[in-house]
């Protein structure tokens, strides 16, 4: 919750294209959240060091604090994300990994996460949906597994997200469902 008593989602974005297909579903997602509920995008994942365990270690690089702290401070997660050869991006992978350390406690421990995106084959990310939400569980958050949406880019016609009516209302619903996630954990 912040000072408003507002729900706040952070969305980790699985790719870092500048004109990112889920980016912009990101952002149709944070401008169209049902009141009461503020969604974030994080910026800079990366620049976060590959996970080390050497590196794990007090002082922990001031971009991992950065990323812990912001998850921490949010009610839940959202990913927006590609696949990539048929599974996670890197870079996604990456934050994952430094969220789910220290080993029971890590920044994303029991907090939901929904997991959803766009990519261009056929079923549209499935796999790297199914493969991150593993990894999240393994990880230590809660995925919430009412969200599904694994757009196939060629769905959008090359029209920009914001023009296509059903899915902006299927990131609305997502998010909704996500806030709604929130308020039975907190019960
Ligand atoms: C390295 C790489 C691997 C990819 N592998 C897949 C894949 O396995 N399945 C798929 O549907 N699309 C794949 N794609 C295409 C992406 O879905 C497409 O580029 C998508 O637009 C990326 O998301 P973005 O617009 O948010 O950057 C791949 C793209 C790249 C660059």
């Amino acid at each position: 919750m912040d000072d408003n008593n507002n729900t706040k989602i952070l969305v980790l974005v699985g790719s870092l294209r500048k004109d990112s297909i889920n980016r912009s579903l990101a952002q149709v997602a944070a401008v169209n959240a049902p009141a009461g509920v503020e969604v974030g995008l994080y910026a800079g994942l990366e620049l976060l060091p590959f996970y080390n365990e050497d590196i794990d270690v007090e002082p922990v690089p001031a971009e991992v604090v950065r990323l812990r702290e912001a998850v921490g401070d949010a009610d839940a997660v959202l990913i927006s994300t590609p696949e990539y050869n048929g599974t996670i991006p890197a870079v996604l992978k990456n934050a994952i990994d430094w969220l789910s350390r220290p080993y029971g406690a890590g920044a994303i421990t029991r907090k939901p996460v929904g997991v959803l995106g766009a990519a261009l084959a056929q079923f549209g990310g499935k796999w790297s949906h199914d493969d991150t939400s593993r990894s999240v569980g393994i990880a230590g958050g809660r995925v919430v597994e009412d969200i599904e949406l694994h757009l196939p880019i060629g769905r959008l016609e090359g029209r920009p997200v914001t023009d296509v009516p059903e899915v902006v209302e299927q990131l609305r619903q997502a998010v909704a469902v996500l806030a709604a996630a929130t308020a039975e954990v907190s019960a």
